[in-house]
């Protein structure tokens, strides 16, 4: 065996590989954060790409340009506009092979080892592992029912804590599924501004608000300060691997320059998929069909949670996206529970490797977008029998 690179040792990643290859059969999934096949637009995608192919494949089947076609460029510039209120001129927008390229692509350009990252915690457990494997110094910010925590913050900058970037998911959080607050947004901004401090903004699940509706954008805020990924995956589909990048001309420069490194191009195809499928008004037909499912969802999760599970246990209450945060009473752990959740037939994320540091032993992810609404009330169930059993006082005799 060669000797393997030293951030090989770094990274973590067996919770991650864990979710992607899948649960066995008979066991209730709620690990990964994967879209519901039923929101994907294939009868409109079967049109489109045919039509591509016999007409655009010169373009669409080609290498394009590292920041992207410029058709396509041109359409995510108008959506930006349209969906946040703020045009990016041509030279703050690239367009990436997902969010987790863009992740990637950040600690390329701005990481050296020992550099700070500030993260709320927890935190979306591929952004963590990227910047482990980068060799950034992780520094957890708190965050509350309103996100995070932007007086902690605060308090550590005043400390003299300076963080390359803050990276922060201000939408149906990855793993909380809670919002930043709109004062919060407001804080945050001004204060990383004053302080220097670049934002990296995340806005994976943002669509996907049950009721239509959304908070301003970091990014529209503070163009100044902030640099944001967005992603196809959770709108559209994650086999495009498809998002963009938009922040400060300087920055989306030296992600360009980084993309030369990677895949010097997002794949065409899934470029003009999605420009094709936008222009045509794809997503105004389709993500309100996409948003009332999910809603349902957790209505009928949030429902299974109220009816089963036991006294102590506390959960969160998202407005958008895929996931709820549970957080069992502080004796239990929830890495230890899994094998008896397994063997109930039921599986989670637990909260640990969503946190810098082991903390979070007793909370663990939920997410509500693959199952169908029968199969969430009995997953709950079974998880519900597990943290009862567990709960339950050992008989004196074994004391
Ligand atoms: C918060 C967050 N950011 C980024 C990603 C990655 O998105 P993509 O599929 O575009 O790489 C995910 C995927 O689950 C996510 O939850």
């Amino acid at each position: 065996m060669p000797e393997f690179a030293r951030r090989t040792r770094l990274r973590g990643g067996g919770e991650l590989t864990a979710i992607l290859a899948g649960s066995p059969p008979g066991v209730l999934s709620m690990t990964g954060g994967f879209p519901n096949p039923a929101t994907f637009p294939t009868g409109e995608l079967d049109e489109i790409a045919a039509r591509l192919f016999r007409e655009d494949a010169a373009v669409a089947l080609q290498y394009t340009p590292c920041e992207g076609i410029a058709s396509v460029r041109d359409y995510l510039v108008e959506r930006q506009e349209q969906l946040q209120g703020r045009r990016p001129e041509p030279a703050e927008l690239i367009v990436t092979s997902g969010g987790m390229e863009c992740i990637a692509m950040m600690c390329q350009a701005l990481i050296d080892p020992g550099d700070t990252i500030a993260v709320e915690e927890p935190s979306y457990l591929g952004a963590l592992m990227a910047f482990a494997a980068a060799e950034a110094d992780l520094v957890a910010i708190a965050m509350d029912d309103d996100g995070l925590r932007v007086d902690a913050l605060a308090e550590r900058l005043g400390a003299g804590l300076r963080p390359k970037f803050l990276y922060t998911i201000p939408e149906y959080q990855n793993p909380t599924g809670r919002t930043l607050s709109l004062d919060r947004r407001r804080e945050l901004v001004e204060l990383c501004r004053r302080h220097g401090v670049l934002i990296f903004e995340d806005v994976a699940y943002r669509e996907l608000s049950f009721d239509g509706t959304s908070l301003p954008t970091l990014w529209s805020l503070a163009p100044d300060v902030v640099l944001q990924a967005g992603t196809f995956s959770k709108s559209f589909f994650p086999g495009v691997r498809l998002g963009w990048a938009t922040g400060p001309a300087g920055v989306v420069a030296e992600l360009a320059v980084v993309k030369q490194n990677t895949d010097q191009c997002a794949g065409g195809l899934g470029q003009r998929l999605v420009e094709e499928y936008g222009r045509a008004g794809g997503f105004e037909r389709h993500l309100p069909a996409t948003r009332a499912l999910y809603a349902s969802h957790w209505a009928a999760l949030s429902a299974a949670l109220e009816r089963h599970m036991p006294a102590g246990a506390e959960w969160t209450e998202p407005t958008g996206g895929f996931m709820t945060w549970v957080t069992l009473p502080e004796e239990l752990d929830t890495i230890a529970l899994r094998p008896a959740a397994m063997e109930a037939g039921v599986a989670y994320v637990p909260g640990p490797p969503f946190h810098v540091g082991d903390a979070g032993r007793n909370t663990l992810r939920l997410s509500f977008s693959h199952l169908t609404e029968p199969e969430l009330d009995t997953a709950v169930e079974r998880l519900a029998t597990v943290v009862g059993a567990a709960l339950e006082p050992s008989p004196g005799w074994l004391a």
